[in-house]
């Protein structure tokens, strides 16, 4: 009997967001919209001077948040997000890292006084561990 396997059944995650880049900012997307409105909103009265954003997908908040930081060390393991991401955010407060946020940080080290990561943590494996990790010192 042919099966009918869904799409994310035969994609990786990683996969799924390459081939999700070219559209992902123009998408109809109300989860999005709603998370880039409670970000700014919440984040909007301060000020950080390092900020580690994981899964930073296509720059969205990025874009932002390079106003409200000093440095921000944005990762994503999807080159096609990232290669969006980087079209959109052009500073030399912001460096991206392609990276695996479920593996050891090698990305991060030293402190960070805001890490953010937006609609991701569907993605992550075991939460918490992911939420005990520490940069590198
Ligand atoms: C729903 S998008 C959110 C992107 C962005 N934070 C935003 O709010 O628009 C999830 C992002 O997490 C990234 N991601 C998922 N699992 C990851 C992992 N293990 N390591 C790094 N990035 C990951 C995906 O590539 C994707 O760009």
């Amino acid at each position: 009997m042919k099966q009918n396997l869904g799409i994310s059944k035969l994609m990786s995650v990683k996969q799924a967001y390459n081939s999700w880049a070219q559209q992902y900012d123009t998408n109809e997307n109300k989860t999005r919209d709603l998370e880039a409105d409670a970000l700014r909103q919440l984040l909007s009265p301060f000020y950080f001077s390092r900020c580690l954003e994981l899964g930073c997908g296509t720059g969205k908040n990025t874009a932002w948040l390079m106003h409200k930081c000093g440095f921000i060390t944005a990762v994503d393991f999807s080159r096609q997000m990232l290669e969006k991401a980087t079209q959109k955010v052009i500073s030399d407060k912001v460096e991206f890292v392609e990276g695996d946020i479920n593996r050891e940080w090698s990305f991060a080290s030293g402190e960070y006084d805001l890490v953010t990561f937006s609609l991701v943590l569907e993605h992550i494996k075991i939460l918490e561990s992911f939420l005990k990790k520490r940069p590198l010192t």
